[in-house]
């Protein structure tokens, strides 16, 4: 028999195979994962590959059409009933004729769903803690007197490979209706944990099931934003969010570690709120994907560690002072109903690890998503919220720690301050000589001195200022010259402009004249001041356990991060001097390092490692912090250089 070498793309791995061989199998024997739940019948229509023509000089192959088998009867049967996308074949009725390049793509779409966008398009290599695997199970026989459920085992090991399997309970009651409702062929849900030998059929369903979804939930402070994910084709099938309900027993993290510790009832009343806003979630997303929430069969969860013990029903009071002692801080593993989740019966749940005690799963999913152990490059993340998450790090060493911003940020402690809103101003100017302002308003795709504005910006006019408008409007200033060096208003310029008036024995920058008046004053430059040199410090302190003078990347994640000008944050200080096309924001990287952990159990080992290797900086218990804390408050810094940020 004539071997022929075949290579996958995009992992790159390649093997010889005799003629004749499926790609499936060659696939299976290389540890390639290609998605298949008829086990091969060509029936399922999850096994897509494409074969990619041309020489690929790397490898010594020359790929052809010609190198995989025409379609035969298996395939022609599948098409006869649905289409493949042009240049597709399915890997399990394809056999290897030739040297081969297979492209495995990643969005085997076989179910005519409406696939929504809302997450980002990273392509997520798949394989899930939960498959679907069909299986023809033999009928019972009175000579041989192995039971229905263990004949399904029996089937799973031999088409699928399991070695150790066992059923939910829930499965025995049902299967002996479901087998025979499929004539003998039923479609298993099984988890394979990285940890259990022990593989588990959590779900069965009569004859052929062909999808099967997860879902990625990130539990915010503020927002929870969910996502339902195909477990099959990887694609984000639909997406929702929704204020977290707890706000109303809290509106930031300690006021409700407060509540819980005044009120007895106060973790169970908030346990059980954020429990219901996200089956309330849930129903949208599959009422949205036009499935049903039993076929919802795993569930990944971030948060940080308030909102990660509340949801788990755990007390947080613990995390409201030091030592911050974490109930668990390593990954939870539990069945969806143990958290009173309406899911499929067998649905599993799995929550990412916590750094520390005020570093959360959240940061550990940003973590995982942008990956700065997998580089060589020091890569700094910054998560803002009322506390700042901070994670420094390359291949050989990543640390993190948290710090006290405060919510100034969000515009929480600012005169004028909101959150960003329609009717809030993001983005301002300043001119240089006469000191005038012009500025933007969410909503309104019009600066303010532009004609048309006053219509764009609508009845409500501007209703007030958000971070993003908060930190142009100070580094405007700051470069105007109206406030020092020191963050000082220049009371002096009040002879120059109208726009700087006295108010009490300090100065204010009138930004809106008209009324209601939105003023900037030294107040709000010094909360500013207090929380970029709380984010600055926290940095410093991280880059001097690694021993780094710079970084080379900088990714903002989070809402707040989505907003901000990266050179308006520099010329303020809040981030270290970085050359300004390698500053970006990340969007919810916490949501895409939520869906990493639901499509690949890779991806759920990686980072449980990364956590244990993280070392956790406590900013408070280090004098360093006071000293850098002190040098920050100056703008942009009082010793450190911003040389990039001048070039
Ligand atoms: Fe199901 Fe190929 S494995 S169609």
């Amino acid at each position: 028999m004539t071997d022929h070498l075949v290579l996958f793309m995009p992992s790159g791995k390649r093997g010889r195979f005799e003629k004749g061989t499926t790609v499936l199998d060659a696939a299976r024997k290389l540890g390639v994962y290609v998605e298949s739940v008829c086990g091969g019948r060509a029936t399922c229509g999850r096994c897509q590959i494409e074969v990619q023509e041309g020489h690929f000089a790397k490898h010594k192959i020359s790929s052809s059409k010609e190198s995989i088998s025409g379609v035969g009867p298996n395939e022609a049967r599948y098409l006869e009933k649905r289409s493949l996308p042009a240049g597709r074949r399915l890997s399990c009725a394809a056999t290897i004729e030739g040297d081969l390049v297979v492209d495995v793509p990643q969005d085997a779409v076989v179910n005519a769903q409406v696939v929504r966008k809302d997450a980002d398009d990273r392509q997520i290599a798949r394989r899930p803690a939960v498959g679907l695997c069909y299986v023809e199970v033999e009928e019972p026989d009175m000579h041989k007197p192995l039971g229905d459920l263990d004949r399904v085992k029996a089937a799973l090991q031999k088409d699928w490979g399991y070695e150790r399997l066992e059923a939910d309970y829930h499965l025995l009651p049902q299967a002996q209706k479901i087998l025979r409702e499929g004539q003998w062929a039923v479609t298993a849900a099984v988890h394979q944990d990285e940890d259990d030998e022990t593989a588990r059929i959590i779900a069965l369903w009569p004859g052929l099931k062909n999808e099967a979804y997860g879902i990625a939930c990130d539990i915010g402070s503020t927002t929870i934003a969910m996502h339902l994910v195909s477990l099959l084709s990887g694609r984000v099938a639909a997406s929702a969010g929704t204020s977290n309900p707890q706000i109303r027993f809290g509106e930031d993290l300690m006021s409700r570690v407060s509540y819980v510790m005044m009120n007895p009832e106060g973790r169970d009343a908030m346990t059980k709120a954020v429990r219901l806003e996200i089956s309330k979630l849930v129903q949208q997303v599959v009422d949205e994907a036009g499935c049903a929430r039993e076929d919802v069969l795993d569930a990944v969860f971030v948060a940080n560690p308030i909102m990660h013990h509340l949801f788990l029903g755990i007390d947080p009071t613990e995390l409201g002072g030091a030592p911050f002692a974490l109930a668990v801080s390593g990954a939870v593993k539990l069945r969806a109903d143990d958290l009173r989740l309406k899911l499929n019966p067998g649905a599993r749940t799995y929550l990412l690890p916590c750094i520390a005690g005020h570093v959360g799963a959240d940061a550990a999913a940003v973590t995982l998503s942008e990956g700065p152990h997998r580089q060589d490059e020091m890569m700094l993340i910054v998560d803002v919220g009322t506390n700042a998450e901070i994670v420094l790090g390359n291949r050989s060493r990543v640390v993190a720690a948290s710090s006290p911003t405060g919510p100034a940020f969000e515009g929480a402690e600012i005169s004028g301050g909101q959150r960003a809103a329609p009717g809030a101003i993001e983005r301002v100017r300043i001119d240089r000589d006469t000191l005038e302002p012009r500025y933007r308003v969410i909503g309104a795709d019009i600066w303010s001195d532009e004609p048309g504005f006053l219509e764009a910006i609508g009845p409500t006019g501007v209703t007030g200022i958000c971070g993003s408008g908060i930190i142009e409007v100070i580094a405007e200033m700051y470069l105007s010259g109206i406030i020092s060096e020191d963050g000082v208003i220049d009371g002096a310029l009040a002879a120059k402009s109208r726009r700087i008036v006295g108010d009490g024995r300090t100065f204010s920058y009138v930004l809106v004249e008209s009324e209601p008046r939105l003023t900037i004053t030294q107040n709000d430059v010094r909360a500013i001041q207090l929380a970029k040199s709380a984010l600055y410090a926290g940095t410093k302190l991280l880059m001097e356990k690694q021993g780094a003078e710079t970084v080379d990347s900088i990714r903002f994640a989070g809402a707040f991060g989505s907003f901000i000008d990266p050179t308006y944050a520099m010329v303020l200080g809040l981030i270290p001097d970085c050359e300004l096309e390698k500053v970006s924001a990340v969007g919810n990287a916490a949501g895409t390092g939520a869906r990493m952990a639901l499509l690949n159990r890779d991806h759920r080992r990686e980072i449980e490692e990364t956590v244990r290797r993280i070392e956790k900086i406590e900013t408070a218990l280090e004098p360093k912090f006071q000293e850098h804390f002190v040098y920050a408050m100056a703008l942009p810094n009082k010793v450190d250089p911003f040389p990039k940020l001048a070039a």
